[in-house]
């Protein structure tokens, strides 16, 4: 399979940083839930990557990951996040728990960058960095059962519904997620669009290995009979997007949480909310 440099997508710019960290993505059938933007490192970012790239960021490999190694030798708890934007709860809930180890993705350059350098000014040792796309590390570099949390906080929704099948929480992932918990482990999402909410809900509920902790009980509001797979959607074998079914329609569901302490609220979700939007957090625990 070619390896190809996506379009649309700025390497690092300094050559050293580059040569190691700028690993090309390699182009599948896969839908992919995110889109690289062209966003420009500012200079303090792209110094934090030279400076502290060595120490923090690992380049994506295809092969395992020890785990362990690569936070010095530490036996903490290893938690990971995907898709962590510009890196600020990211830091915050790094620094405030400081007794787990925080292994970190994103795709967007200048986001690496910015929580690089946040790792800087925070003094923080607890956390890795990888930029690539977190189902591949999920796939090649993270074996099973070896993760004790996974945080995915705010993942780009997709509104428009013939974008749905982008949407990161889908039955497939799932699988793949809660193949590298532990037993036990924890599954953290939260979002502020009520749609992909509940589409969370009903995907993360029906994986047979998960259980949702909490104790409400709610019924499903933002899709409609319109929204329900056809025979003929579900006769395709290539048919992977979201949909929901009648029953779960007419069912009330386990639902969300109040948002745990160690969240912080994000400026944006803030603004939000002072306009009364709301936000869902979601958190499961694998039996
Ligand atoms: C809306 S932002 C939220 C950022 C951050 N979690 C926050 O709460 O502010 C979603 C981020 O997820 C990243 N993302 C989406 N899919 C991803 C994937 N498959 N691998 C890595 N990052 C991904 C996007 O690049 C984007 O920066």
């Amino acid at each position: 399979m070619p390896i190809v440099q996506l379009a649309g997508i700025r390497p690092f710019q300094n050559k050293s940083s580059k040569d190691k960290y700028f690993v090309n993505i390699t182009r599948t059938d896969r839908i992919r839930s995110f889109v690289l933007r062209a966003g420009r490192t500012t200079g303090g970012q792209q110094r934090a990557i030279d400076e502290l790239g060595p120490q923090f960021l690992i380049p994506f490999q295809e092969s395992a990951l020890d785990l362990q190694q690569v936070f010095g030798g530490s036996s903490h708890p290893k938690i990971l996040e995907i898709g962590f934007g510009m890196g600020e709860t990211t830091a915050k809930i790094a620094a405030l728990r400081s007794d787990d180890d925080f292994l970190a993705i994103e795709v967007h350059p200048p986001g690496v960058g910015a929580l690089l350098k946040l790792i800087g000014e925070n003094h923080l040792t607890n956390l890795r960095l990888i930029r690539h796309d977190a189902v591949e590390v999920l796939e090649k570099m993270l074996t099973p059962n070896s993760l004790d949390g996974i945080h995915i906080y705010f993942a780009d929704p997709w509104h428009k519904k013939r974008h749905h099948k982008r949407r990161l929480i889908q039955a497939e992932f799932v699988k793949l997620l809660v193949s590298r918990l532990k037993p036990e482990a924890y599954l953290h999402l939260a979002t502020d669009w009520q749609n992909y909410a509940e589409q969370m809900l009903l995907v993360l509920n029906a994986e047979s290995d998960l259980e949702n902790t909490s104790t409400e009980k709610m019924s499903i509001e933002t899709f409609s009979a319109a929204d329900v797979a056809s025979d003929l959607e579900l006769a395709k074998e290539s048919f992977k997007e979201f949909k929901p079914t009648l029953e779960q329609l007419d069912a009330k569901h386990p639902g969300y949480l109040e948002r745990p302490a160690y969240r912080p609220t994000t400026k944006f979700e803030n603004r939000g909310i002072k306009l009364g939007h709301g936000v869902w957090d979601l958190v499961y625990k694998k039996k």
